[in-house]
């Protein structure tokens, strides 16, 4: 069939038959808001490069968390800014580490909101590369065993979930099975299974103090360039245990996501990172664009494309339009 017997207009017409015959709908229940916390009290330090983000303490944190549940959003996504760094990680995992902190507080004044973990170790190494370094490389499976750790220490502390980031081959087995063999079988694995090497994460370095010292991830993160190498890591990470598989960044892999949604039978979260939230900021900041409108467009088209779940720093305001 074709024009003039097939007309598409005749559905755009107006806002109520395009919502008659709209495709993807956000919803506040597909939304994860990510929060970054700091010690001390009484601390709310703007992150400049995300504005409307904050360095939290932990008695602000709880405020924020309460204000975030009540939107209806179900997840946050926790990342620590610990006192001290050093070479092993060791505020990672301790017991009175930030997170470990952040997440007893939580679920002892909002116990009714997932608290979920990123599980990394560059915010907390000095040299602030995602693991164990041997000489100037990443030593994996020393890695994977500190990853294991801290896992296991933000179960402890009451996690609902944990969603390792560092990108160390073999990272989720060694922590389902650490997890597993402490009685957290029932804690699930979110995995960051097809994370790239990019510059998007850029606004996120400043926000968590963990840009590495020297060099880059790219030996670690994967290759923008590579679209089958994401379907071997997914695979990967689902014969390790993983219950849900992420993508990230969000944006400019959408390609990705769909081919995740369309491989995989497990719900697909996309992590729509700090620069795609600073870029949009800015150019509105800028007068360049509409805010409110970019946000949505971008946001609904990552839900088109085939995530499940979306952990966006724009969480709130979306709850906001739609909750
Ligand atoms: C690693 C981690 C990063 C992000 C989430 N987890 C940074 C990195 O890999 O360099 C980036 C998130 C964002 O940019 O919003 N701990």
């Amino acid at each position: 069939m074709q024009y003039p017997e097939y007309r598409p207009r005749r559905l755009r017409k107006n806002e109520l038959m395009r919502r008659l015959v709209r495709e993807t709908q956000l919803s506040v229940d597909d939304l994860i808001y990510p929060l970054f916390v700091i010690e001390g009290t009484k601390v709310k330090k703007p992150i400049a490069s995300m504005p409307g983000n904050f360095q939290l303490s932990i008695d602000y944190l709880v405020e924020e968390v309460k204000q975030t549940r009540d939107l209806g959003i179900p997840a946050v996504l926790l990342f620590g800014i610990p006192d001290r760094k050093d070479e092993m990680a060791t505020g990672a995992f301790v017991k009175q580490g930030i997170i470990q902190k952040a997440i007893r507080a939580i679920k002892k004044s909002v116990p009714d909101i997932l608290v979920v973990t990123d599980v990394c170790l560059c915010e907390y190494t000095s040299h602030g590369h995602c693991g164990m370094l041997e000489g100037d490389e990443v030593d994996n499976d020393a890695t994977i065993e500190v990853l294991a750790e801290t896992a296991l220490s933000h179960a402890d502390a009451g996690a609902d979930m944990v969603a390792p980031s560092a990108m160390m081959d073999g990272q989720v087995c060694a922590i389902r099975e650490v997890l597993d063999e402490k009685g957290f079988e029932q804690i699930p694995i979110m995995a960051y299974a097809a994370k790239y090497a990019s510059a998007f994460y850029g606004p996120f370095r400043d926000a968590a103090e963990s840009a590495p010292q020297f060099g880059d991830r790219k030996s670690y993160q994967m290759d923008p360039a590579n679209g089958d190498e994401a379907i071997r890591e997914v695979t990967l990470d689902v014969g390790e245990g993983a219950d849900i598989i992420m993508v990230k960044p969000a944006l400019p892999y959408l390609d990705i996501i769909g081919r995740t949604r369309e491989e995989f039978d497990l719900p697909v979260a996309a992590y729509s990172v700090s620069g795609e939230f600073s870029m949009i900021k800015a150019a509105a900041n800028m007068g360049w664009l509409d805010e409110r409108q970019a946000m949505m467009e971008a946001t609904t088209a990552i839900k088109r494309a085939g995530a499940d779940i979306i952990i966006t720093y724009f969480a709130r305001d979306i709850a906001g339009i739609i909750g």
